[in-house]
């Protein structure tokens, strides 16, 4: 097992952030991850600082060079598993591109993928984010996932109520003594994700922008891949492409608040983009309130707010991480002063 010294990171992560993996493991299976920790190198490596699991890195503000040990995941591989009269089962490897392997099960004939189209990163981080868009989130369509266990060496497998999806979360978001019981931050490392597609198959059409599409088109029963094109083109336009725009998605995640909060911020803010959740809970859309505190196309050094949605923070040329995060910090603030909301931040600080 080759371990790779002071590799650059700037093609391993959206942000396109310059910066450097001190030393660096590529791992294609299960052998190779247990040859890794077999290796000299491991016990050294891993001794005061557990080792950093690194996907496709959409997902990641890299804030200087990284220390522990970055482990790559490029886990191959897809296939399906069962075809029964309730569904189909599909099992990917975790390095395998998130949008190649959604677009690859609709050329199969295997629908239920589709609004999450698009999406970038890796099938092994997916849960990790249980990653969402356009009214599906990854928690709707999860069998199982198979990970190893980085402390142990032990292979496990999990099911979705293991894996304590919310809105983007799961336990591999979480440090083990964070107090919510089975944390797995720093931990696992996802190597298989199995996904369960439904028959018969339901398009989901209830978003806003997907409705818009309907009656654009005046297609009332749209199929399954023309929904992946409705969702490709809506991101499109509104999301920058991290190959010509370094960025990580959504910064911050749309926060709740109680109903009584809601009626306190209409009155203050009538215009207050918000949706009521099944729990009787409010959604607000962040991207309003950073827009509305006037940051739409502001930023701090080469680190900006997307001009086109203010949930997004993009790298105008060579930002660095700690740009990004004091932009953050400072959006936090405006946000917390003028509506009383503290933003919660979507991706990974290291
Ligand atoms: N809005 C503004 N100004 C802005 C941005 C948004 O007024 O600058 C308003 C929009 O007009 C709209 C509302 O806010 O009424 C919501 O915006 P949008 O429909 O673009 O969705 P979002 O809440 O900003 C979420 C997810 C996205 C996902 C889309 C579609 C989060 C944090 N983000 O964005 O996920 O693609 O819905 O489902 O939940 C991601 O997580 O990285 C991501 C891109």
């Amino acid at each position: 097992m080759i371990v790779e010294k002071q590799v650059p990171l700037q093609a391993h992560n959206s942000f396109g952030i310059v910066a450097r993996a001190q030393h660096l493991a590529r791992v294609r299976s299960e052998a190779d991850i247990a040859a890794l920790r077999a290796s000299p190198a491991w016990a050294a490596l891993t001794q005061d600082m557990p080792p950093f699991v690194l996907g496709g890195g959409s997902n990641l503000v890299i804030t200087g060079d990284v220390k522990p040990l970055v482990i790559k995941v490029e886990i191959p591989g897809r296939r399906l598993l069962e075809d029964s009269p309730r569904g189909w089962l599909v099992e990917a490897g975790a390095g395998e591109n998130w949008h190649a392997f959604v677009q690859w099960t609709l050329e199969q004939g295997w629908p239920g993928l589709e609004n999450m189209a698009l999406i970038p990163g890796t099938v092994g981080a997916s849960p990790v984010q249980n990653i969402g868009a356009y009214g599906v989130e990854l928690q709707d369509r999860f069998h199982s996932l198979d990970a190893i266990d980085l402390s142990t060496g032990a292979s496990f497998t999990l099911d979705a109520a293991q894996c304590g999806f919310g809105y983007r979360d799961s336990v591999f978001k979480h440090a083990p003594a964070d107090g919510r019981g089975l944390g797995l931050a720093g931990r696992a490392l996802i190597t298989r994700v199995r996904f369960w597609l439904p028959k018969p198959w339901k398009p989901v059409l209830g978003y806003a922008d997907l409705e818009r599409k309907m009656a654009e088109t005046g297609i009332t029963e749209p199929t399954p891949p023309q929904i992946f094109d409705w969702v490709v083109a809506i991101r499109r336009a509104k999301l920058p492409d991290p190959a010509v725009i370094g960025n990580a998605g959504s910064f911050f995640k749309n926060p709740t608040v109680t109903p009584e909060q809601c009626a306190d911020i209409i009155a203050r803010e009538p215009k207050v983009v918000h949706y009521p959740m099944p729990d009787g809970s409010i959604k607000l859309a962040a991207g309003w309130l950073i827009d509305a505190c006037g940051w739409k196309g502001r930023g701090v050094g080469n680190a900006g707010v997307y001009e086109k949605q203010a949930l997004v923070l993009v790298n105008r040329g060579g930002a660095t991480g700690g740009e990004v995060v004091t932009l953050a910090k400072a959006i936090q603030t405006s946000v917390y002063e003028r509506f009383g909301i503290r933003l919660e931040t979507e991706p990974v600080v290291i």
